[in-house]
């Protein structure tokens, strides 16, 4: 298995709540490592760019209304099979599928104030990453 990187977002429902470091513990622990993060406001622009591929479903706008409602920590981590051992450590979209032990079923209050975001493929995470940070950005 090959060492690789995915792209992660620690959502406005975590922040609010003081939990960035429980989340970066959750995944360090599961074998990640941060060689990039920073903590930003996201513009309705940037929310709707970013979540495009989702524009015609119902929850779009309130999915960027929701990303733009306080910061976000944007991240990229590095591991292997990154974005599987990511999507594992982060748990099923719906908290209420989220199995113990993930951070979905630990701090996810819905659906849509799920906590965490991460990439769906390789492709989807080089396109993600490159959206948010330079490569001077990310120090491995
Ligand atoms: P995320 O992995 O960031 O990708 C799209 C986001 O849309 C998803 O997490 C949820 O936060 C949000 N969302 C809101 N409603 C739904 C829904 N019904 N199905 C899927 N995603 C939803």
């Amino acid at each position: 298995m090959a060492v690789t990187r995915t792209f992660s977002i620690i959502k406005p429902d975590a922040t609010r709540r003081n939990l960035t470091g429980k989340i970066n513990a959750m995944l360090e622990d599961a074998g990640l490592r941060i060689v990039a993060q920073k903590r930003i406001h996201m513009t309705a622009d940037q929310a709707g760019k970013f979540y495009e591929v989702h524009k015609e479903r119902p929850f779009y706008q309130d999915l960027i209304t929701f990303m733009t409602s306080g910061p976000v920590v944007v991240q990229v981590l590095e591991g292997e099979d990154a974005v599987k051992t990511n999507r594992d450590v982060m748990g099923a979209t719906n908290p209420a599928d989220a199995a113990e032990g993930t951070i979905r079923k630990a701090f996810a209050e819905n659906i849509e104030a799920n906590s965490v975001h991460g990439s769906d493929s390789d492709e989807n995470a080089a396109i993600e990453i490159a959206f948010f940070f330079s490569g001077t950005e990310i120090v491995g």
